[in-house]
């Protein structure tokens, strides 16, 4: 046992992967089972606040982009949930898990899109927070984890550049369309900030899981990262920050900023946002309405095993 954990140890510490054939401490693996899992729920619910625009999206090439991105989401969930189930995990398991509330999804996606520029602010904001958090993942120490990881960041990046665009664009168009880019900016900024999670003060597992390199940033350095890489984007856009105490500071060469609502987080994760019971419903939903899939791709499959034997 002591060598196992040894090994484990030595692999972690020399920056190598651990694989699925490997043996790994019981709390490693429930830990990325948590991580893995709450990030593919994220990607699949994540799909619901920009999929409601497609059917209104305003022309067929805005159409097109967008039903392409909220596909690469649902392809990001598969992968992650792949990743799992290399642990040990049934993907039936943690579907009924976010159906049941028992594992929780990024709380970004309970906020509601009630104007077409939340499609570009989404992409440009949330895509953005998104990437700063997993590009860092590609390194991680466990392998499936990772390489899933290398394929998710390079569809984010343009799922950012998507948004941008987008934003872009509106913000060349009339005064109407400047207003709901910067509304929109408004309603996103904050609730982007919180992605990176609580403040590191306030984030007990973050030193574990930086001990096993599952984690290789802690939450207030990414926010950080966001803020700086964000700031010079809006000035280009046009729009402002909703945050009066935002200005750059030239001793830590970094952007200084307020403190985010963190009582707002805590009621959105623990399932009052404003669109918690919607999401989760719609879901569950959809997963039952699903079910005349699996069991004719169940039954395809026994009858090819039947004839192959
Ligand atoms: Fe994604
Ligand atoms: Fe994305």
């Amino acid at each position: 046992m002591d060598e196992l954990l040894e090994h484990f140890e030595r692999t972690v510490e020399r920056d190598q992967r651990i694989e699925p054939r490997d043996w790994m401490p019981e709390g490693y693996r429930k830990t990325l089972i948590r991580q893995i899992a709450q990030h593919a729920h994220s990607e699949i619910i994540g799909m619901q606040p920009e999929g409601a625009w497609i059917t209104r999206a305003p022309s067929l090439r805005r159409k097109a982009i967008l039903l392409a991105k909220v596909q690469d989401e649902a392809g990001h969930g598969l992968y992650l949930y792949a990743a799992t189930e290399t642990l040990g995990v049934d993907r039936s398991e943690l579907t009924e898990n976010l159906i049941e509330g028992k594992q929780k999804y990024s709380s970004i996606f309970n906020y509601p899109t009630p104007s077409f520029a939340d499609v570009g602010v989404i992409g440009w904001l949330v895509d953005g927070a998104a990437i700063c958090n997993q590009v860092p993942l590609c390194r991680t120490s466990y392998g499936p984890y990772a390489r899933a990881m290398i394929r998710v960041c390079k569809e984010e990046s343009f799922h950012q550049r998507q948004g941008y665009e987008l934003l872009m664009t509106m913000m060349r168009g009339s005064k109407a369309q400047r207003e709901m880019v910067q509304d929109s900016v408004n309603r996103w900024w904050w609730p982007s900030l919180m992605m990176f999670g609580p403040p590191d003060g306030d984030s007990p597992n973050t030193a574990r899981s930086m001990a096993w390199r599952i984690k290789r940033h802690t939450n207030d350095e990414l926010r950080q990262k966001f803020v700086d890489m964000s700031v010079p984007q809006a000035e280009k856009l046009g729009v402002t920050l909703p945050d009066p105490e935002l200005k750059w500071n030239a001793e830590r060469e970094h952007y200084d900023f307020g403190e985010p609502d963190w009582a707002e987080l805590k009621r959105v994760i623990s399932g009052d946002g404003a669109c918690n019971a919607e999401r989760v419903e719609h879901r569950r939903r959809a997963h039952e309405d699903g079910a005349w899939v699996r069991e004719a791709a169940l039954a395809h499959a026994a009858k090819k095993k039947g004839v192959a034997a």
